[in-house]
Parts: C-alpha cells; sequence; structure tokens
C-alpha cells in the first residue's frame, strides 16, 4: 500500500517518500476515491502535456477541480482546448515575449528596491512575506493594470483562498468568501474600464475589454476570470521559489560562496531551485478518450493529474535528484510545464527571480536564515516555503548592483 492521496496530512508536509514509491511502484497510479491518475515519472508527464487531444483542459486544471469536481471557473485560456486556447492566449502573449521583458528589466529593479532599502536598514525580513510576494503582485498588477491597492488586496485575498488547516480538503468557507470579495471587486474594475476602454493603453484589461475572440466581446465574468488567472499565476510561484532559493543556498554553504561571488550563476541557482521543489506541485486535465499507460487502461471522463514536482525529481531524468546542485545544466526540466500550455510568465518569472536574488544577495550577502520561523506552505497544490525570515548586518551591503 502506498498510501498516497494528496489531501492527506501526512502528504500535505511531504510529498517526496510517496513520489519516490509512485515513480518506482505504480507510475500510473488510480485513486478510486476521486477516479483519478497519478503520473509520477518524467517521461510521462513530458508526453502527455503534448497530447491536449487526449488529455484536455476544459473541466480544469487544479487539483480542486480535477479530484473534487469542484465547478470549472469561467472559461479562460488556462481550460481550453486548442484552437480556441491559442486565440485567447495570443491576446496577452506578447507581454511576455522575452525580448519585451527584457524591457522590464529597470521597472522591476526599481519596485524590488522600493520595497527592500527600508527593510535593508532593519537589518531583518521575511523574504517572501515582506519581498518576494508584494513584488510579484505589484508586476503583474502593473501589467494587468491594476492600481497597487488592488493588486495588494487581491494577493491577499488569494492568500486565503489557498490557505489549508490541517484535515480541511479543499476550499475553506473563509477561503470561499474571499474569493467572492475578490470577484466582486474585480468586476467593479472591468466595468469601469469597459467604460473607457483606451485607459490602460495596452495593459491586459484594455487589451480584453477591445478583443473580439471568435467574433465577439469579451463577458465581464471572462474579463474576471483572466484577471484572476494571472493574478494567481504571477503572483504565487516566483515569491515561493525565491524564498526556496534562499533557505536552500543557506543550506549549502559552499555553492553559496559561489554564488555570492559570481551572481552570474544566480539564474542557475533559481532554475535548480526550482527543480528541486518545484511549486507548481501538481496540475490536471481530463481524458478524452481511452489512453493504455504501463498495462493500465486509463478511460475518457477521469481525472489525471501529472505530479510536476514528482517528475522533476525522476532519477531516470536527473541524476542524484534528490541534491540540490546548482552545477546541474539540465537538458530539459518541468519546472515551466510542456505543450501548449507552457508557461506563458517564463521570462518574465525568471527575470523577477533573478532581480530579486540579485538584491538580496547585494543588500543582505551574510544574510541568515532565521530557522523558527521558517515554514513551509501547507495545502495540495502550490508548495515552497512562504515564510523565510533572515537577519543580516545592516551596514554590509555590496555596493551596486550585482546584476
Ligand atoms: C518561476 C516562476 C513560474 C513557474 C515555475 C511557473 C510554472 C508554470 C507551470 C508548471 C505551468 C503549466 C500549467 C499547466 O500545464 O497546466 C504554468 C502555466 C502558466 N503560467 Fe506560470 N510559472 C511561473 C511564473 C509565471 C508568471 C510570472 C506568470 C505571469 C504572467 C505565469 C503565468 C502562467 C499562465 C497564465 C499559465 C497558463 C498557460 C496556459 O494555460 O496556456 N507564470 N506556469
Amino acid at each position: 500500500m502506498i498510501g498516497y492521496d494528496p489531501y492527506s496530512d501526512e502528504v500535505m508536509r511531504n510529498p517526496w517518500p510517496f513520489y519516490a514509491r509512485l515513480r518506482e511502484e505504480a507510475p500510473a497510479f488510480h485513486l478510486e476515491k476521486y477516479d483519478c491518475w497519478f503520473l509520477s515519472r518524467f517521461e510521462d508527464i513530458w508526453q502527455a502535456a503534448i497530447r491536449p487531444d487526449v488529455f484536455s483542459a476544459e473541466t480544469g486544471v487544479s487539483p480542486g477541480q480535477i479530484l473534487l469536481r469542484e465547478p470549472p471557473p469561467p472559461p479562460t485560456f488556462t481550460t481550453m482546448d486548442m484552437p480556441r486556447q491559442r486565440e485567447y492566449r495570443a491576446l496577452i502573449n506578447d507581454t511576455y515575449k522575452r525580448g519585451r521583458v527584457a524591457k522590464l528589466e529597470p521597472r522591476v529593479r526599481a519596485l524590488t528596491r522600493e520595497l527592500l532599502d527600508p527593510l535593508a536598514e532593519k537589518g531583518a525580513f521575511d523574504v517572501y512575506r515582506d519581498l518576494a510576494s508584494p513584488l510579484a503582485a505589484r508586476v503583474i498588477g502593473e501589467l494587468i493594470g491594476l492600481d497597487r491597492e488592488d493588486a495588494d488586496a487581491l494577493r491577499e485575498g488569494i492568500a486565503l483562498f489557498f490557505g489549508r488547516e490541517p484535515g480541511q480538503v479543499g476550499t475553506s468557507s473563509e477561503g470561499a468568501a474571499a474569493m467572492e470579495a475578490m470577484m466582486e471587486r474585480v468586476a467593479r474594475i472591468v466595468v469601469a474600464r469597459m467604460e473607457a476602454p483606451d485607459e490602460g493603453g495596452d495593459d491586459h484589461l484594455s487589451t480584453w475589454v477591445r478583443a473580439r475572440p471568435e467574433g465577439r466581446p469579451m463577458t465581464v465574468e471572462e474579463i474576471c476570470g483572466n484577471v484572476y488567472v494571472m493574478m494567481v499565476t504571477g503572483s504565487e510561484v516566483v515569491p515561493l521559489a525565491v524564498a526556496n532559493t534562499i533557505l536552500y543556498l543557506a543550506a549549502h554553504p559552499d555553492q553559496r560562496r559561489r554564488v555570492r561571488r559570481e551572481p552570474q550563476l544566480i539564474p542557475a541557482a533559481f532554475a535548480e531551485s526550482l527543480r528541486y521543489d518545484q511549486p507548481t506541485n501538481l496540475l490536471g486535465r481530463r481524458l478524452v478518450q481511452d489512453v493504455e499507460m504501463h498495462g493500465k487502461t486509463l478511460r475518457a471522463g477521469q481525472g489525471v493529474m501529472f505530479l510536476w514536482a514528482s517528475g522533476n525529481r525522476d532519477p531516470r531524468e536527473f541524476e542524484r535528484p534528490d541534491e540540490f546542485d546548482i552545477d546541474r545544466r539540465p537538458r530539459r526540466s518541468l519546472s515551466y510545464g510542456h505543450g501548449i500550455h507552457k508557461c506563458v510568465g517564463e521570462p518574465l518569472g525568471k527575470l523577477e527571480g533573478h532581480v530579486l536574488l540579485e538584491e538580496i544577495l547585494r543588500a543582505a550577502p551574510d544574510y541568515e536564515i532565521c530557522h523558527a520561523g521558517v515554514e513551509r506552505t501547507y495545502g495540495e497544490f502550490l508548495h515552497g516555503h512562504h515564510r523565510v525570515p533572515i537577519e543580516f548586518d545592516s551596514g554590509a551591503a555590496q555596493d551596486g548592483s550585482a546584476g
């Protein structure tokens, strides 16, 4: 008995031993309770992700939507199949192309320093809560076209929505109330923009309000769904990944010394932290036709979860997968997904991650982790550390930009 259940207390606290057993003993694992399959090996997930004709996103992709059959969200490109997914994703895709994102670097750095400077004077702060989380919310908020107050309020609502208490399966009533309040707030913003469609230039709100996908305007509900999706994806993952990187570097002093001396190693450290402890732990699809895997028949209508974090620790793909090693230069990874739903925000996520790490290492080169305050997220979906307090000598900042 492997005893894997993504909602069990043990798995939420420490999924890694379960993932190792799933990969070895049951690479296509079925849980009757959810009528869902779990894929844990790198290659299986890699191949399934490029078959949207078999593995459909249309009934949702989150664990709640696939496992608990929570109602699908208002349709956005994240929960569409081809060809609609391409048309709706194309509305905002250009903003996230590598060249466009490179031009955001000064803005991302300025926003980072605005948050970091007062923290650096104090000699102590929480990497996730005080710096990376507000930074990511403000950057994506600006791209969407939200003012700062709205972006900060949505970030707080999202944290409540994803929060889990031990024993809790799915969304809490507090989380559901936070979601409702959030959606009302977003609807007011969307309606206001509909009355002044050009106000935001080429921000996402103005783009969606002016767009005519499938030859018709988007509804308020659809635009709200898109705001929510961009806000969640844009503000949740980078902060977890940055907090993780700070923690894992501290746990590996030799690698940390090298990164501090050679900031050009920061991208490798960030990438390795994503491989080693992937924040987007698992996401799913629903089968639209039968498919054979490992001698089992996965039937149309059943759910399938991609255990991304497990794939990124598969020894068939990575040597010594349970070691944190910034010298890997992996040929491929599952960190940003694969196939048509591969992360649209990858270049932005990298830019934010690298700038945040450069600036933290510049302001606090000798940081120490306050271990008593470190907290790992508790939930089935997003994994990583959402409290990483550090303290440091506030006079030790290195001059200039580390970048
Ligand atoms: C280190 C940072 C990030 C990581 C590790 C990450 C990871 C992922 C993964 C694994 C997926 C695949 C989802 C699936 O196949 O169902 C995804 C999709 C997505 N990501 Fe990210 N992400 C990051 C940053 C961002 C940022 C900053 C944004 C904001 C623009 C973003 C927006 C999205 C969107 C909108 C999708 C859905 C794409 C689609 O369905 O076509 N991500 N991301």
